[in-house]
């Protein structure tokens, strides 16, 4: 193994930083070349890449977003695109890739595995729906983001005696609103993972109401509907009026938290030591805070297995 390259791709998270930083310094001490294309599959396409020393990656641990910057590139799904990402793949003897990204960028790193050059790919996605893994490199980061943006809210929604409606990231995915919604000690939870009917919404915050809490938090998750619709059905039915809150972007940027920075020069590491094993094809993940490795394919086709524990757990601290 003499060269390598490393890019990130789809939405950024926080730790992808500490995972490119580890993946240069690994490689490097191993005498190992490394390139990074820069937004994502993208770059690879436009063979627009920068060569990485120790140095070039001094200084980005701290620092959420990416430095090889991303994109969600849909020319690489066509056959032309991938023709060209594989050609310039080949023209720079690129031996070895790491994706840092989600689910989306693993369909690609399969994709350039099974095509001939070894990939390995890192869960990078504040939206925590790669199940295979019991966290993705950035989830952590959000939460604690949205977390502290709630204790203001709170204030807020304390002194007005009023209801927030407050919706978070994660795509189809739930766990972001489930878990800021414990940490927030929100009344309720909405996920897309477990059905709930705008009356019985209502039924809870008319009772809260009737035992004397006068605000609520309901946390929402983007994949269960918006912020705003919620509010207006919740008004109708009950006449109860709050306000909204869409987290949007500010929830995905920041500096990543210990746990993020840990994991992602963890897996940096883990990647470049398995492309030195001659592995490729691999997704690396944590199960129980030891790192895994399973076939890309595989980790797609995990099926998710939601917390429902921890979700009725909040039915029952929440009155
Ligand atoms: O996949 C990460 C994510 O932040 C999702 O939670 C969200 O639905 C989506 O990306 C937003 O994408 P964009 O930044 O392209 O609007």
């Amino acid at each position: 193994m003499k060269k390598i390259a490393v890019l990130t791709s789809g939405g950024d998270a926080p730790g992808m930083n500490a995972a490119i930083r580890a993946v240069v310094r690994t490689a490097v001490s191993n005498k190992i070349e490394v390139i990074g294309f820069l937004r994502g599959y993208q770059g690879l396409i436009d063979n627009d890449f920068v060569h990485l020393s120790v140095r070039d990656v001094g200084n980005i641990i701290q620092s959420g977003g990416t430095m090889l910057k991303t994109s969600r590139c849909h020319d690489f799904m066509t056959t032309p695109g991938f023709k060209k990402a594989m050609n310039n793949l080949a023209k720079n003897k690129v031996d070895g890739l790491v994706v840092i990204g989600g689910d989306g960028s693993y369909k690609g790193a399969d994709a350039i595995s099974k095509a001939g050059v070894k990939a390995i790919a890192i869960p990078g996605t504040i939206d925590n729906d790669l199940h295979y893994t019991d966290f993705t490199l950035g989830f952590d980061t959000a939460v604690d983001t949205i977390v502290s943006l709630m204790n203001n809210i709170r204030d807020t929604a304390n002194s007005h005696e009023r209801l927030s409606v407050v919706e978070v990231m994660g795509a189809t995915c739930g766990d972001i609103a489930l878990y800021s919604g414990i940490a927030c000690g929100a009344e309720i939870i909405i996920v897309p993972e477990v059905k709930m009917s705008v009356n019985q919404i209502c039924e809870k915050l008319v009772k809260s109401q009737k035992e004397r809490k006068r605000s609520s938090i309901i946390m929402l998750a983007e994949g269960a509907g918006k912020a705003s619709e919620l509010l207006k059905k919740i008004k109708g039915n009950t006449g109860i009026e709050g306000r909204e809150l869409v987290v949007g972007h500010l929830q995905r940027g920041g500096s990543p938290s210990t746990i993020d920075r840990v994991y992602g020069t963890r897996f940096g590491n883990q990647a470049v030591n398995l492309l030195m094993e001659g592995k490729g094809g691999l997704a690396l993940g944590v199960r129980c805070n030891k790192l895994i490795s399973v076939p890309i394919i595989d980790a797609l086709n995990t099926e998710k297995v939601f917390n429902m524990d921890l979700y009725k757990l909040n039915d029952i601290i929440s009155i």
